[in-house]
């Protein structure tokens, strides 16, 4: 690309981004970190990860691959929660969503605006980085987050290491 057309393209996304920002400031948008969230069923990282050893791509099925990890549908939960495998209430409500196919409603709590791209398979597999960086430690929590652990939807979370391992900090790279 030209690079009077680069800077031009640059002054419009700053232009374009501050009316976004200002746009946000009065709502529940994406990237609010004091959002609540109610999710359908009281999910247990550490009970699936530590005592079941399963994997996170067990559930977040593209992390490794695609830009979106995902959270996982009814069906995955279905290979071993078509039936119950204990007394908890809470698999209770699980065992009856599976079979009642309303699906499961999770609610996302790391959200980034539209406006910015992010890849997992950029940073997992080709940054080779550690869930924990950005989620903290998920093993850990017996009920659902209902905050980031980390300030990982803030944009000087993401420069800030950008600028320590070297990797590009053009506003092009992040806003599309
Ligand atoms: C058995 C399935 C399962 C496994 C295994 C699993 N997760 Fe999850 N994960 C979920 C479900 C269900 C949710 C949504 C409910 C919640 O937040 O607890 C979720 C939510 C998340 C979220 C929050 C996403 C958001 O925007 O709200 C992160 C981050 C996450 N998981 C990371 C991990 C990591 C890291 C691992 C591996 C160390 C892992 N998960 C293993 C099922 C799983
Ligand atoms: C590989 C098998 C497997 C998969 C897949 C799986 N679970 Fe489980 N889950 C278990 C086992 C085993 C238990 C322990 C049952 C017990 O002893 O109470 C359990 C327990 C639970 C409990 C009750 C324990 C508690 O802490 O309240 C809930 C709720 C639950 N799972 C939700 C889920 C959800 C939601 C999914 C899909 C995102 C899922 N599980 C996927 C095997 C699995
Ligand atoms: C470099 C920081 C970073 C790393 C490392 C990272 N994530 Fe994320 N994760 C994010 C960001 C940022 C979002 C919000 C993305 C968006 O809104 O597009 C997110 C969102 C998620 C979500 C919500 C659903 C989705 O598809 O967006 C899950 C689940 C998740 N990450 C799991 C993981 C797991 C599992 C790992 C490790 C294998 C991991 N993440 C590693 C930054 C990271
Ligand atoms: C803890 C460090 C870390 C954090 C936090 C982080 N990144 Fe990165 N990012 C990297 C590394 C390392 C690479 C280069 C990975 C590779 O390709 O080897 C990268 C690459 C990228 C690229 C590709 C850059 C290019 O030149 O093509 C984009 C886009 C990106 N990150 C966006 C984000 C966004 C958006 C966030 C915040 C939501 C974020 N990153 C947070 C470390 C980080
Ligand atoms: C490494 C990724 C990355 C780079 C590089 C980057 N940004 Fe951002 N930017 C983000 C993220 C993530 C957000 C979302 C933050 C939020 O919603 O609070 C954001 C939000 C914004 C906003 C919205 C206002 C706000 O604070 O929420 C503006 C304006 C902006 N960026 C301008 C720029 C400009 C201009 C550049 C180049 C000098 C740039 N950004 C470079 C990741 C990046």
């Amino acid at each position: 690309m030209m690079p009077n057309l680069r800077a031009a393209l640059r002054r419009l996304i700053g232009s374009l981004l501050a009316a976004f920002a200002v746009a946000a400031c009065n709502g529940t948008e994406a990237g609010d970190m004091g959002r609540r969230v109610e999710q359908p069923v009281a999910f247990n990282h550490q009970l699936h990860i530590v005592e079941l050893e399963m994997d996170c791509t067990e559930c977040h099925r593209y992390v490794t691959t695609n830009r979106k990890a995902t959270l996982p549908t009814a069906e995955v939960c279905a290979d071993c929660h078509s039936e119950p495998q204990g007394e908890s209430a809470e698999e209770e409500k699980l065992v009856s969503l599976i079979s009642s196919e309303e699906g499961l409603n999770w609610q996302r709590i790391y959200v980034l605006p539209k406006h910015v791209y992010f890849s997992h398979f950029r940073h997992v597999t080709l940054g080779q980085m550690g869930c924990p960086e950005c989620h903290g430690s998920m093993s850990e929590l017996s009920r659902p987050p209902s905050q980031p652990a980390v300030n990982i939807l803030d944009m000087d979370y993401c420069v800030d290491c950008h600028e320590d391992q070297l990797v590009s900090n053009d506003c092009l790279a992040c806003h599309i």
